[in-house]
């Protein structure tokens, strides 16, 4: 069994919960991810390491109560509880070496985690860290202290209305970094929406751009083909070759249509979920 170690609200929506898990926290290497199994019969979801701990075995996560078992996983489990399982890692991790200045952008959950996780890292391997982060708004940001600010030589915080930190998106902000030729290679993950405008930034101006393409999972081993995306001509897995990819080889109008499959199906579980709670 997984014990919960901590557990503690991030915004309205998001929460960090850390897991022991020494057998995954010591093999877990950046790029990777996790799956998570609440209940024996639950569903499989995957998550992003915020940290992985090798001495103390414990793995930190940004969770999103997004529908039915992450709005379980935030009702009813508390420090001291189990959940069934945690699987992984899982994927191919990204390639750790200097590159000089380093980026990581992001403006969703998965990606706040993969920003601190991979820049810490970078910055292990001697080089300039410059962390972007966005959020929506003051009421949907992270408290000081789960920000990627100290891995980060640099660091930059925006909400898209300018309650907090600088107005506007990672992309204004990382275009000006880039005219003052500051940008070796950019690391990202969040919205999806994003992550194509960002392919169409960087390659205008020809800098490498890793990301991560989160398509909806089942099996998290390659085996039903759910997370299959289209890639400079190939299919490909996300589970199994991501799910950190090149972003300018990406299709990035299938990812976006297939990642809206479920969506009905998930209000369904969600509505139902809540109902039998007596919230709706
Ligand atoms: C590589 C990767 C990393 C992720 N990292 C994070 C993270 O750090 N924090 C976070 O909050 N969310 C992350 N997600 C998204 C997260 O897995 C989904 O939000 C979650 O599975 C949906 O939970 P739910 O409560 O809506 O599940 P339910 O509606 O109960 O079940 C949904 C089922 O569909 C699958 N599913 C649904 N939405 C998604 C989705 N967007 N991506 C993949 N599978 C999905 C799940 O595997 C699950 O089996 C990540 C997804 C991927 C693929
Ligand atoms: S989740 Fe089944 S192949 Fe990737």
């Amino acid at each position: 069994m997984y014990r919960i170690t901590a557990k503690e609200e991030l915004d309205v929506r998001d929460f960090f919960m850390e897991v022991e898990a020494p057998h995954v926290a010591r093999a877990w290497k950046p790029g990777q991810f996790v799956v998570l199994l609440i209940h024996k019969k639950g569903e499989r979801i995957p998550m992003s390491v915020y940290y992985a701990d090798r001495e103390t075995g414990r793995l930190g996560m940004f969770i999103r109560r997004h529908g039915k078992t992450t709005f379980d996983l935030w009702d009813n489990f508390d420090v001291g509880d189990s959940l069934y399982a945690v699987a992984g890692p899982l994927g191919m991790p990204i390639e750790v070496k200097h590159y000089g200045n380093v980026v990581f952008v992001s403006d969703a959950v998965c990606g706040q985690a993969e920003n601190y996780a991979t820049l810490r890292a970078m910055k292990e391997a001697g080089n300039y860290t410059i962390s972007i982060q966005t959020f929506e708004d003051r009421a949907h940001s992270y408290p000081e202290k789960f920000l990627a600010k100290p891995v980060a030589d640099e660091y930059y915080l925006t909400t898209e209305d300018g309650s907090r930190g600088i107005k506007g998106h990672y992309l204004d902000v990382l275009r000006e970094l880039i005219e003052k030729d500051k940008v070796d290679i950019v690391f990202g993950g969040g919205k999806l929406g994003s992550l194509k405008k960002l392919a169409d930034l960087t390659r205008e101006y020809g800098i490498p751009t890793i990301v991560t393409v989160r398509q909806i999972m089942v099996d998290g081993t390659g085996m039903c083909g759910s997370c299959r995306i289209l890639y400079d001509g190939e299919i490909k897995f996300a589970c199994r070759d991501g799910p950190m990819f090149d972003a300018h080889k990406v299709d990035w109008d299938d990812v976006i249509r297939r990642d809206g499959r479920f969506v009905r199906e998930q209000e369904i579980a969600k509505k139902h979920y809540l109902e039998s709670k007596g919230v709706v």
